[in-house]
């Protein structure tokens, strides 16, 4: 028998052998961990230092308010290396499961990758189930107990037959091309982190750069903006002599935050996600830990200028 045949004879029995409530569960955790990976490689800006979805971004964002900050402040120095490293291992993680490539150790990897995003991202999150990477963690657990071997030997949990061999390979490749793809076909990068590239504008004799007049925009209240990238943002006078400016879409999955005068706060309408304007934009509260893009304004004679 080839190898070939080898790989899928083994990959059609592991699943003919289960119950079909562990073949969902086995089904849903295998394609939701490929197509998570597999967006990440997508997003041109997951690895591009410049753009607003950075892993790098990400991770100082987590950093602000999660138990495990300093590891997160370590990762932010090789945030390149641990965005690859996340990409392929979820690609990795769902392939193994769907081809019933060491299960069990792919389970436990799947339950280990839950729980760091879990402590990441979303440790604070309130309620507690908008936060989908406990829910994944648990997903992971039972799977794990299900594919687990009666005798836990390391033979057994590491299935050192022709099989796994060749299955730890295809496996492998198809991940890095997965991802490689996946990059090469990605979609473009926001990059929203220049003053310049606010492109709403005051006329009549204004400055070029100028965003409002200073007159137009009372203390305590906001004013929406456009950023050159079609993307809308929020400009928002909090003193008299103090201005500042954000990127208003949600850093968690991208609706449009809005100013609450009452609360001094930019609210998300979809899961609650709460910046604060006078911290830089820190994510507060919400399902998000990931600040606000903030822009480069000032107040220039009877001016909001973008600097
Ligand atoms: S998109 Fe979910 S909180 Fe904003």
């Amino acid at each position: 028998m080839t190898s070939v045949q080898v790989f899928f004879k083994g990959t059609i029995k592991s699943w003919t052998h289960q119950s079909w409530s562990v073949r969902l569960l086995r089904l849903w955790l295998g394609i939701t961990f490929t197509y998570a990976g597999l967006d990440k490689a997508l997003d041109g800006g997951f690895l591009n230092p410049e753009a607003t979805t950075y892993i790098g971004k990400q991770l100082a964002g987590f950093a602000q308010q999660s138990p495990i900050s300093p590891l997160l402040n370590k990762m932010v120095e090789h945030a390149t290396l641990v965005g690859v490293g996340t990409m392929v291992g979820e690609i990795a993680i769902g392939l193994a499961t769907l081809f019933g490539v060491l299960p069990f150790l792919a389970a436990i990897a799947g339950a280990g990758l839950s729980a760091s995003l879990w402590l990441s991202s979303s440790f604070y999150t309130t309620p507690y189930f908008l936060a989908s990477n406990t829910a994944y963690l648990i997903m992971w657990l039972v799977f794990a107990l299900s594919v687990m071997p009666r005798k836990r030997t390391v033979s057994r949990v590491l299935n050192v037959d022709r099989r796994s061999a060749i299955g730890v390979g295809v496996v492998g490749v198809l991940s890095i091309a997965f991802a490689a793809l996946g990059n090469f076909f990605a979609r473009p990068a926001k990059i929203v982190s220049s003053g310049s590239r606010i492109v709403t504008k005051k006329g009549g004799g204004a400055p070029d750069n100028a965003i409002a007049a200073i007159s137009d925009l009372n203390v305590g209240s906001a004013l929406p903006i456009k950023l050159a990238s079609g993307d809308p943002g929020i400009l928002i006078r909090t003193d008299n002599d103090e201005v500042c400016a954000f990127s208003a879409v949600c850093t968690h999955q991208g609706c449009t935050v809005d100013y609450d005068s009452a609360s001094k706060e930019l609210i998300c309408p979809c899961h609650g996600a709460r910046f604060d304007p006078l911290q830089k934009g820190k994510a507060i509260g919400g399902p998000t830990r990931t600040p606000l893009t903030e822009l480069p304004v000032k107040i220039s004679d009877e001016y909001i200028i973008s600097s």
